[in-house]
């Protein structure tokens, strides 16, 4: 294959940031503004979309997706300078650029490009606390002539709901309202009736037009790259009654050599109580939407809001720090790896630019995942997260398999029957306990499928998922899999012969004989972690109880869980095995051989070195694990939705990166550290930065997968930003390589390396005490030294009445 060694840009560890050098990436590199209630997606060309809370339901800018140019729309600024119209990022307008840079940071994006002697510096964020995105455009005239030149922003509104705004033309195209005061645009669409809520595009100067008519504004025929109003230096100061409401300023300037301007746009969302709506018949309540320009007026607030936001950074990505002396592990662990747990924290799988934030919600065990990265962050956050996510658990143990961000409640649209769901649950409850020891959210009352009067303590939402998979075992002992298990795509119960059926709904989610390996490793995982929790905050009796059930699973997965070389798939519906030497295709599959080997399956029996020896030998290429071999070449009825992806591509034998972790992981467990780390680089974005030629998607953050060596295009990426790769890469990096792990007594420092990382420094904030931890290699010593002194095992004991532990582990 063509090999082509080319990069795109390069990261700037020090500011964290990566720095993009061209606009022409192969595809948008993006990046996420906001970390509680407003949310933008940016692009390198600052492309994108932002919301409220809701991508769905609270869209506040429009974005089309697969549409050409691509990534067009977002926000958008022209300069008109003497006829020649361009784009500070580029887009929309598309004129070359005499320089240009693209940075992507925490939370926020800047661009700095020059135009024949005109600079300009756009920076984006969306402050700590308020619900709006600011956009400065700062212009410098670098020329030795006087400049005059014409600014115009633009921005085009979505009407709220982003699946009615794509499709319900109808109705939507007589609806659309706004208010123009000054220098403000007010979108007011729907808030004539049930809507409290509006938004509007603001600048901080004086503006000499404005436009809020799409039609008007880009003239007949023609599109965002060269509007009518922008060529011609003037807006047309329409009113958009309808049709297309967009917000444009339009705003003159004139600057003498080496001056310089700034101009703060702000996009502002704001509710307002029903009784407060109006400030006169038909004109809004614009008092809480002028105090929100007020803290944004001026460069010295925006600064400060800047600088605001770097500080929460700061001390958010301070909590685990790592010094190793390899460049591109500290960059992923201290930078990248936490950034993108943050974004799948807020987003689950709901708004990407590959999820488009019309279809799906908060995942139920994609969220209870991402937590595993993330509740060193921000604990606080994740416990009301635990408490979301386990209040649309039903009564029998089974959940909803997501929910709707705004509302929180069970999306009933994509059901349930994922047989997994359950156990995730106990798997980031653990984690939350671990690393807090906060045991009062076991007694939270938690409300079962939302209903008022239903609440029950967290722990026995927690009994109920364990008891769930106990109640539900196939004819071999194993946990039936239902609709699917963490393969959306292994749909054993299915059957689906109708073309455009939902793999996700369609058909029973029951059956009665297909079983699922891979919830069986689960079982034994999250049953002795749960088991843990029960005798550390419950009762031990139940902890008894629990402990036998895992037993029973562990002993049936050694026998019919086992192939000989490999842990087993599945067993169909007809009680035929999946992944296994028995199969023509689908062979073997990663999922068992990470999960099943973490839990200590067969470990007596070396199952887990085979397991990952065989994985090495079928599963690894330049770039990853696949997820299963030989890919299925046809359509299996009995299988569903994984065998309807071309082979190479997705479930069916792409690298799935989420699942690699488990597999590093795995090799951690049975003490193979050059293993573990091998695994952990391959598909590490920083490590493919050199490829991205043909990786395509950005080098800062993981995508869901990367097609496999039976594609058409071996090594292409797809779907960046929104995968549970992003929790488990830090959880296997940081706690199962590194070893520095949190548990219900103390903090552990447990490492399995490789011989390159065997002397590095780890400061991690746990519990509130900083803990200085350093691993090293040195003759004659072996074994964690707490302050100097021995300890036994590798918990640091958790210390009394001090805020810093120093401990040294020799290797
Ligand atoms: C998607 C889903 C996730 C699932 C995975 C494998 O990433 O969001 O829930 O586990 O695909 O099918
Ligand atoms: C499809 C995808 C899978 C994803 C699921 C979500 O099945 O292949 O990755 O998790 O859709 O609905």
């Amino acid at each position: 294959m063509r090999r082509k060694l080319m990069k795109y840009g390069y990261f700037d560890d020090s500011a964290r940031e990566y720095v993009i050098s061209t606009p022409e990436t192969p595809l948008p590199w993006i990046n996420y503004l906001g970390s509680n209630g407003f949310f933008g997606l940016i692009s390198n060309t600052a492309g994108g979309y932002c919301f409220y809370r809701d991508a769905k339901l609270r869209r506040i800018t429009r974005y089309r997706y697969n549409n050409v140019p691509v990534d067009e729309g977002g926000r958008m600024f022209y300069i008109n300078d003497a006829g020649t119209v361009w784009s500070p990022a580029f887009r929309p307008a598309r004129t070359p650029l005499d320089s240009y840079e693209c940075r992507h940071g925490m939370g926020y994006t800047t661009f700095e490009s020059t135009k024949n002697g005109i600079r300009a510096k756009l920076t984006c964020f969306v402050p700590k606390s308020d619900a709006c995105e600011i956009e400065r455009l700062v212009i410098k005239n670098e020329s030795n002539a006087k400049k005059e030149f014409t600014v115009f922003s633009a921005l085009e509104w979505c009407l709220w709901n982003a699946v009615d705004d794509a499709q319900n033309y109808q109705r939507n195209l007589s609806i659309g309202e706004l208010e123009v005061v000054g220098g403000t645009i007010y979108h007011k669409t729907e808030y004539r009736e049930r809507r409290n809520h509006y938004a509007f595009y603001n600048v901080n100067v004086p503006v000499d037009g404005f436009d809020t008519d799409r039609d008007c504004f880009l003239g007949a025929g023609r599109a965002w790259n060269d509007p009518a109003a922008v060529a011609a230096g003037k807006a047309t100061d329409s009113l958009a009654s309808g049709w297309y409401p967009i917000a444009s300023h339009m705003i003159k300037v004139t600057l003498a050599p080496g001056e310089e301007k700034s101009l703060i746009f702000q996009l502002g969302y704001i509710e307002v109580p029903r009784e407060e709506k109006w400030e006169s018949k038909g004109v809004i309540n614009k008092k809480p939407a002028k105090e929100l320009m007020s803290r944004y007026a001026t460069d010295a607030q925006v600064d400060a809001a800047f600088a605001e936001l770097a500080k929460y950074w700061e001390e958010l990505l301070s909590k685990y720090h790592l010094e190793s002396g390899n460049e591109k592990v500290d960059r992923m662990v201290n930078i990248w790896h936490q950034y993108q747990c943050m974004v799948t924290f807020n987003m689950s799988r709901s708004a990407s630019y590959w999820e488009t934030g019309t279809g799906r919600g908060m995942g139920f065990r994609d969220s209870c995942q991402d937590l595993l990265g993330f509740m060193h962050l921000i604990p606080e956050r994740a416990r009301e997260r635990i408490i979301d996510i386990a209040s649309i658990q039903f009564e029998n143990g089974s959940t909803y398999h997501q929910y709707q961000p705004l509302t929180k409640r069970g999306n009933a649209d994509i059901g349930g029957g994922f047989n997994d769901d359950p156990l995730w649950l106990v798997a980031c409850t653990s984690a939350y306990l671990r690393e807090t020891g906060d045991a009062t959210i076991l007694d939270h009352p938690t409300p079962f499928n939302n209903v008022e009067g239903s609440e029950k303590p967290l722990m026995e939402h927690l009994r109920r998922s364990v008891n769930f998979t106990i109640n539900n075992k196939g004819p071999h002992g194993l946990p039936l899999i239902g609709r699917a298990d963490w393969n959306d795509c292994l749909n054993l119960n299915c059957f689906s012969e109708e073309p455009g059926e939902s793999f996700q709904t369609f058909g029973p989610s029951e059956g009665p004989v297909a079983e699922s390996v891979f919830i069986a490793g689960m079982f034994v995982k999250y049953g002795l972690e749960y088991a843990d929790i029960c005798e550390h905050y419950g009762s031990k009796d139940e902890a008894a109880r629990v402990r036998e059930e895992v037993a029973k699973v562990k002993a049936a997965c050694e026998d019919a869980g086992w192939d000989g070389e490999w842990f087993v798939r599945a067993y169909d519906a007809y009680g035929h095995k999946v992944g296994s030497n028995e199969c023509e295709e689908g062979k073997i599959f990663i999922e068992p051989q990470g999960f099943c080997t973490m839990a200590g399956i067969g470990q007596e029996k070396g199952y887990g070195r085979k397991a990952l020896d065989s994985v090495k030998k079928y599963l690894v290429n330049d770039y990853g694990v696949e997820i299963l071999a030989p890919c299925y070449t046809t359509y299996h009825v009995e299988l569903g939705e994984i065998s309807s992806y071309p082979p190479g591509y997705k479930e069916n034998g792409a690298i799935f990166t989420h699942n690699n972790p488990w597999v590093s992981i795995a090799a951690t467990k049975i003490g193979d550290g050059e293993m573990a780390f091998d695994i952990y680089r391959r598909s590490c974005p920083a490590f493919l930065e050199d490829v991205s030629e043909i990786h395509r998607t950005e080098p800062y953050v993981y995508s869901q997968m990367i097609a496999g060596r039976a594609a058409v295009h071996y090594g292409e990426a797809k779907n960046s930003f929104l995968t549970g790769t992003a929790a488990w890469a830090f959880v296997d990096i940081s706690q199962a390589i590194l070893g520095i792990t949190p548990t219900l007594d103390g903090l552990s420092v447990n490492p399995c390396v490789p011989a390159e990382l065997s002397n590095y420094s780890v400061t991690r904030l746990y519990r509130g005490v900083k803990y200085n931890i350093k691993v090293k290699k040195e003759a004659g010593k072996s074994g964690l030294f707490v302050e100097g002194a021995a300890v036994s095992g590798n918990v640091i004991p958790l210390p009394t009445g001090k805020s810093e532990v120093n401990a040294e582990y020799y290797i």
